[in-house]
């Protein structure tokens, strides 16, 4: 029985250039938290997609002799590739210049136009490619993009208006109201004084390139790309469309995650769209922080990007995905850095975890032939053990339920640490030279047993190749109900007599030039 839906969305990229560890971080956050949620019982959805419209597009095909199509096409499939080799599990992937996302963005524009809500001026404004943003003249910073600090383009066309400016006041009750819809809080005040400096009519519609989807009562404008781009939440549920199954069973989306840079259009331009159109708010809007260089913000324009494919061939796909989950404090920036991140595969995985497994394994085989004895003497060290096992869980599923997954894998690897003293404090080789500490010494090998089945069932939707060479190992690969979310209520679920079996180093130390 499902606990309840979980709709999670990543932003769609632009496929303006090839994606770097910045995009992997929120779309790997997004399927840790996907898979968190289909492992403790709710029915889950995981979208993620690409933003294929606008001038940006249409200018970098043309640089290549492409067409806009041709370009993204070749893009998006290397998305798909980077996703694959990232383990990245989503259920759906929404194209922009897909029909089904076409047709709901066109229908949306024309009913808030049949109801007033858009209108067409003439309007003056400055323009930024990069960022697809306009820009009051009173917002630029030095006559740049507030954003990114390029210059703007000086726009002057007929367009389209949507009427921010009716919905400001029910927006802000809304945020008032649900202290939860944009997270974090810091990011929530930013956009609370920027709603109450007032919202301007926003411009959504183009006539000075093609590449976008046409507003269907006057076709010689294109829809603005972030109408357009936002609209792929619901319309890859098949909102207003002959099947909409989907929609009425997943939205609201329960979190929409990205950086913080892109905020503002989630918790500003979508729910003003979603409100104008009589469709329900998104229950949570999640900014997270920037993952910068020591060289400073990395970025496609700049040419400074890390790639995790590379990462991936030289340090296997569960350790980048540990470090980039780990390493980011929730909400705040973070620097990436190879060093640090040998250093957390050699610490956290190689040392702490790594070393756990192979050795408790090893002193299993060569105690008793490999196989799961029952446990024997009990002494109160064992219950500090079990105790923080048996705690762990819940403390994992609050902090996830917070968004906070670093703060998750640091509780796993309290357990993992109080698991590596416990072999130093049970001093298992000193007890197996003793024949009257036998059962003793059962006790310690199953309860080291037992938290190696913990800790991988908490670790599954961080990394998710571990377990089954986890369990290849305890000798449970055909038993998936000892890794079951449900199996880690109470202790002592690994069965006796249980053959374990000593496998190649889960995580092999990286050697360093230091
Ligand atoms: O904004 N650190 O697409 P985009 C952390 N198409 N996250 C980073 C990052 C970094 N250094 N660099 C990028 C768009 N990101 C629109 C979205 S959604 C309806 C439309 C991540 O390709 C982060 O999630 O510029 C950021 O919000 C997103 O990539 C921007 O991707
Ligand atoms: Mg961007």
């Amino acid at each position: 029985m499902a606990r309840g839906t979980f709709y999670i969305t990543t932003p769609i990229y632009y496929p303006s250039d090839n994606l770097h560890i910045g995009h992997a971080y929120t779309t790997v956050a997004a399927d840790a938290l996907a898979r968190f949620k289909k492992l403790t019982g709710y029915d889950t959805r995981f979208l993620t997609g690409s933003d294929e419209h606008g001038q940006k597009i249409e200018r970098s095909a043309k640089s290549r002799g492409q067409t806009p199509q041709e370009y993204v096409d070749k893009v998006v499939a290397g998305f798909k590739h980077l996703w694959k080799q990232l383990e990245v599990d989503y259920d759906d992937f929404i194209r922009t210049t897909e029909p089904r996302h076409q047709e709901v963005v066109a229908a949306i524009f024309q009913k808030l136009y049949d109801q007033g809500d858009i209108y067409k001026a003439s309007y003056e404004g400055r323009y930024c490619t990069p960022c697809e943003a306009f820009w009051a003249e009173s917002r630029l910073s030095g006559g740049n993009c507030p954003d990114c600090g390029r210059p703007v383009e000086l726009l002057r066309e007929e367009s389209y208006f949507f009427r921010m400016s009716k919905y400001a006041g029910r927006l802000l009750e809304h945020i008032e109201a649900h202290p939860e819809f944009i997270q974090p809080v810091s990011r929530r005040n930013e956009m609370v004084s920027f709603i109450k400096s007032g919202l301007e009519d926003l411009c959504v519609s183009r006539t000075t390139f093609n590449w976008g989807i046409s507003v269907p009562f006057d076709p010689k404008h294109v829809i603005y790309v972030w109408v357009d781009a936002l609209t792929n939440y619901i319309s890859a549920l098949g909102y207003g469309t002959g099947d909409d199954s989907l929609f009425k069973r997943y939205w609201p989306a329960n979190v929409h995650l990205m950086g913080k840079d892109i905020v503002r259009f989630h918790s500003i331009i979508w729910p003003v769209i979603l409100m104008a159109a009589g469709i329900e708010l998104p229950e949570r809007v999640v900014g997270h922080g920037w993952l910068l260089l020591e060289s400073g913000k990395m970025s496609k324009s700049k040419g400074n990007v890390v790639d995790p494919l590379v990462l991936i061939d030289k340090y296997g796909v569960d350790a980048i995905r540990y470090y980039l989950l780990r390493e980011l404090p929730f909400g705040s920036d973070g620097y990436y850095s190879e060093d640090a991140l040998v250093e957390r595969i050699n610490k956290d995985l190689a040392n702490d975890l790594g070393n756990l497994v192979s050795r408790s394994i090893a002193m299993m085989e060569k105690y008793f032939q490999g196989t799961v004895q029952p446990p024997g003497i009990h002494e109160s060290v064992d219950r500090e053990l079990i105790d923080l096992a048996l705690q762990t869980p819940a403390a994992v599923e609050e902090l996830m339920d917070h968004m906070d997954l670093a703060g998750a894998l640091s509780v796993v690897w309290r357990l993992v640490g109080r698991a590596n003293k416990y072999v130093d404090e049970t001093a298992p080789w000193r007890l197996a030279k003793d024949p009257a500490q036998k059962g003793r010494l059962a006790t310690v090998m199953y309860n080291l047993a037992e938290s190696l089945r913990f800790i991988t069932v908490m670790t599954a939707p961080f990394m998710p190749m571990l377990p089954a060479r986890v369990w290849a190992q305890l000798g449970i690969e055909d038993r998936p109900e000892l890794a079951a979310w449900e199996s880690l209520a109470s202790w002592g679920g690994l069965p006796y007599g249980t053959a374990v079996k000593r496998g190649p180093a889960l995580f092999p130390r990286i050697q360093t030039a230091k």
